[in-house]
């Protein structure tokens, strides 16, 4: 069910939930001081109690209201992305919700960069913590019809357009003596924040294990933002190609998602320019469009190993077997 800007702020107010649109994937939103909205969002989800949500704010003035420091390192950070795809993980205030927090000392905080968004948090003077707003280990959704055939017609959606960043916010988490430590890879690069945070105080990296990035051992990962289809990865065409055509003898259907120029399989395919950005962008509808065929297999190639393509090769290697 689409809404209007001041219907989703009415819902979000009452203790509601909402799906609305930001620059990464859009999120399924309540009122992040209302715990009884909160749950509302882990019991659509089916998502896991203990896993802490996002807080978006409007401003960066408002992560006063959050945190018990606001370190230096996470200042300069804030400055330099935000409004964009970056979380901050913070120490909590006491007050801040246990729903919220997942139990931890800790809060995640945000200010997107998308104008529906913005003015979501802005007019309506919220504060709202979201997920991606599809059911827990399943694709992310980056437009407003993503969310409805994963959720159902009966969510709220404000749709603000197609995703323009593509993939989940890169999540660094900033203790209170600086140091910082990278825990999600997003398209805000490990290199980028580095640059503006002073690699000297970073605790460790997932930068440095690009090709751990990608699993060895199918089954010894959980799966997470994964298609109903299930689907292989390859280092390179040739591989899938050959097994697009091993699959086609079996008489097992498939369709594959190609980066960059080269020769195609016989099978139904999406090529995507070798850009990183551009994967990232068409990343999570690809792999919807894709879905949607119910081939038997899809047919993923991977992009290369680099700290450029880390994020894009990070969610690719949990959604499918390699
Ligand atoms: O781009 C994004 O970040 C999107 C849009 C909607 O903003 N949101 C998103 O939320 O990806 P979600 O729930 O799918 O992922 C939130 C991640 C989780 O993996 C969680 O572990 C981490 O943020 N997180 C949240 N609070 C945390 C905390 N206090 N400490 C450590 N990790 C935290
Ligand atoms: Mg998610």
């Amino acid at each position: 069910m689409r809404v209007s800007l001041e219907q989703a702020v009415a819902v979000l107010k009452s203790g509601g939930v909402v799906a609305i649109p930001t620059e990464t994937v859009y999120g399924l939103a309540a009122d992040a001081t209302n715990d009884s909205a909160l749950k509302k969002i882990f019991a659509i989800k089916q998502r896991p109690a203990d896993h802490p949500l996002i807080v978006h704010i409007g401003d960066m003035r408002q992560v006063a209201d959050w945190v018990t420091i606001f370190p230096d390192t996470a200042v300069k950070l804030a400055k330099a992305f935000w409004p964009g795809p970056l979380t901050l993980v913070l120490p909590a205030q006491l007050h801040v919700s246990r729903v919220v927090r997942g139990d931890e000392p800790t809060v995640a905080l945000r200010v997107p960069n998308h104008p529906v968004a913005l003015a979501l948090l802005q007019q309506g003077g919220l504060s709202v913590a979201a997920p991606s707003a599809n059911l827990f280990t399943q694709l992310s959704p980056t437009t407003a019809a993503h969310v409805e055939a994963g959720l159902g017609d009966a969510i709220p959606v404000l749709d603000g357009g197609a995703c323009q960043v593509g993939i989940e916010s890169t999540i660094v988490s900033v203790s209170a003596n600086g140091q910082w430590q990278l825990l999600r890879p997003g398209m805000i690069s490990q290199e980028a924040i580095a640059a503006v945070a002073n690699a000297d105080h970073q605790v460790s990296s997932v930068g440095e294990e690009v090709e751990q990035a990608v699993p060895k051992v199918p089954g010894q990962h959980a799966l997470h933002y994964s298609p109903r289809t299930p689907l292989l990865l390859f280092k390179n065409r040739l591989a899938l190609i050959q097994e697009s055509e091993a699959l086609q003898a079996a008489g097992l259907s498939c369709a594959a998602m190609l980066i960059g120029e080269g020769e195609m399989p016989t099978c139904q395919s999406i090529s995507l320019p070798h850009s990183p950005e551009k994967v990232a962008e068409l990343l999570y509808s690809s792999l919807h469009q894709l879905d949607a065929l119910k081939v038997d297999r899809l047919l993923v190639e991977l992009p290369p190993a680099s700290p450029a393509w880390l994020a894009v090769l990070d969610r690719l290697s949990r959604a499918g077997y390699r």
